[in-house]
Parts: C-alpha cells; sequence; structure tokens
C-alpha cells in the first residue's frame, strides 16, 4: 500500500537512520587498523577528498574518527593545528607513529568515541573533518550538533555512497544473505536539512579499482564482514573471488574493475 506523506519535511529520518542500524555488530577497529593502514596507501580517495577541503594556513581542524593518520598528517601540513579523535588505541597508535615519522608537532590526539563529542570540552575550531568516520553513529542528531557547534567556518563529513559494496553485495546475493549495510546518504541529507543545515552534496569520481597480492589478501579487503561468514561461507567467498577477480600476469595482482569506493562528501559553511 502506498504510504502517503502529507509533508515530505516532517519525516522523522533520525529515526529511520538508528532503525537501519539497530542491532549491528560494529567492526573491531583495533583489529582492522593494520590493514586499514597498509590500504590508505594506495587509493585516490585522499586527493579527491583534499581537493575539496578548504583550509587556511592559520585553520585548527578536528579531525573526528582520524583513524591511522592518513588524513590527519596530510592536514597537520596545511594548518596550524590538528586534533585528532578516534576510539581505537590501536589507530591512535599508528596516527602517533606516523606523525613522528613524517615530523608532524602540530597534532593533538583524543582517545574517545565520536558519541561522547561536547562542545565543552573541545571549544571552537575552524573546520571539522570527518572521513569515512560517521556512518554507524546512532545518536547522529546529537552528534551533528555538536560538531556544527565546534565549527567556525566549515564541516567536512564523507559517508558510504550507494555502490561502496559492489562486490561484496553480489556475493551476498548469491547466499542469499542481507549485506551488513548502512544507512544512505539521503538519510543524511534529510536529517541535517530536519535541523536546519541546508549541505551540499558531491559524490567522488574516484577511479582507483583495489589490487591484491592474494585471494586471502581479497577475502580481508575490510569490506567483506568475514567476521559474519560461517566457515562454509568463508570457503565459498574464496571461490566466488577466484570467479570474479583477474590475475595480471604483469603487476602480478588480482584485480577487479567493479571493486572501488564510493564516497559522498557532504559539507556545509557555517
Ligand atoms: C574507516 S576509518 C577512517 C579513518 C580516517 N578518517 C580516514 O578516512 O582514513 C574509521 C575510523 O573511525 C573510528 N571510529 C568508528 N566509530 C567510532 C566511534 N564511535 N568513536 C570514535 N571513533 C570511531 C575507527 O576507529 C576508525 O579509526
Amino acid at each position: 500500500m502506498k504510504q502517503c506523506i502529507e509533508n515530505p519535511n516532517e519525516v522523522d529520518w533520525a529515526s529511520y537512520w538508528r532503525e537501519r542500524l539497530e542491532g549491528k555488530k560494529n567492526k573491531d577497529w583495533d583489529k582492522a587498523a593494520p590493514g586499514f593502514f597498509k590500504r590508505t596507501r594506495k587509493e585516490d580517495y585522499n586527493s579527491a577528498l583534499f581537493d575539496m577541503l578548504i583550509l587556511d594556513e592559520d585553520d585548527t581542524v578536528l579531525d573526528v574518527g582520524c583513524g591511522e593518520g592518513s588524513i590527519t598528517v596530510p592536514l597537520s601540513k596545511k594548518v596550524k593545528k590538528v586534533i585528532g579523535l578516534d576510539s581505537s588505541t590501536k589507530m591512535i597508535e599508528y596516527l602517533e607513529k606516523r606523525a613522528k615519522d613524517e615530523g608532524a608537532v602540530n597534532i593533538e590526539t583524543i582517545l574517545k568515541p565520536i558519541e561522547e563529542i561536547k562542545y565543552e570540552e573541545i571549544g571552537d575550531v575552524d573546520v571539522v573533518v570527518c572521513s569515512r568516520s560517521l556512518n554507524a553513529i546512532m545518536p547522529i542528531e546529537e552528534v551533528l550538533e555538536e560538531l556544527d557547534k565546534i565549527a567556525n567556518k566549515y564541516v567536512f563529513i564523507t559517508i558510504f555512497g550507494p555502490e561502496n559494496k559492489k562486490i561484496e553485495r553480489d556475493f551476498d546475493r548469491e547466499l542469499n544473505k542481507q549485506t551488513e549495510d548502512f544507512p544512505d546518504y539521503d538519510y543524511f541529507f534529510n536529517i541535517l536539512f530536519n535541523m536546519g543545515i541546508y549541505a551540499n552534496i558531491q559524490r567522488f569520481d574516484l577511479n582507483n579499482y583495489r589490487e591484491y597480492d592474494s585471494i586471502e589478501e581479497a577475502m580481508d579487503n575490510g569490506k567483506f564482514r568475514l567476521d559474519l561468514y560461517s566457515d562454509e561461507e568463508k570457503e565459498l567467498l574464496k571461490d566466488y573471488l577466484e570467479r570474479i577477480l583477474t590475475y595480471d600476469n604483469e603487476t602480478k595482482k588480482y584485480y577487479n574493475v567493479k571493486d572501488k569506493a564510493d564516497w559522498i562528501m557532504v559539507w556545509w559553511k557555517k
């Protein structure tokens, strides 16, 4: 039956967001840290992100869900100071090592869940960046409200695009299994709209597809939720990847051109 909505602006998008996240098993970011550290070095995501950020050399930036620093450290070279916040000890360890190796001395770190960010604690910064870290946050309105208060100039957020899990979704379809998925970016835009924040939306045009040294590395690509597959399903995943990946004799790598990231930039000016 077609549901009739009198005023679409009164739809409570935040409750749909929470519903989509209800009961999801959070990723173990400590465990994911080494693989993430290795992979981010090869991506064209970073240059797409930096092309969009509006930064000044005197700015202070809050990097929310900073991870292992693949964004934080390059950011620190463009601005006066970066505060990196993350709840994963391992990620922060990688970040601090990376900062030390690159001689970045203007980075401060805060070990804390995003859900606990408060304007009263952080205070004012010029720019807030949340790169790939807000998809699974439940109290999304509360967090966005704090981030909006903290930023004096701009807020830049990237969240999953609809095609981020293309090959993963195809495999789950073969298993008749629901892909571990997140609310779409239209939810996010509408939650902000309901809050009176009228954001800009840009879908990144990323070209780099992933390359792997082995089928095992492809299985552990960070997007297949291996923790949610049985041993039998893992064997089927191996067969699937052997079918869909091509081996390049020159580069000695496995690849599939559809195995690309899809990210949406959501940003607004204060
Ligand atoms: C995909 S990584 C992104 C890292 C980095 N921002 C980037 O784009 O390369 C997601 C990061 O967000 C952090 N994260 C996820 N949920 C979090 C939460 N609720 N509180 C704090 N950090 C969180 C993870 O620990 C991880 O480091």
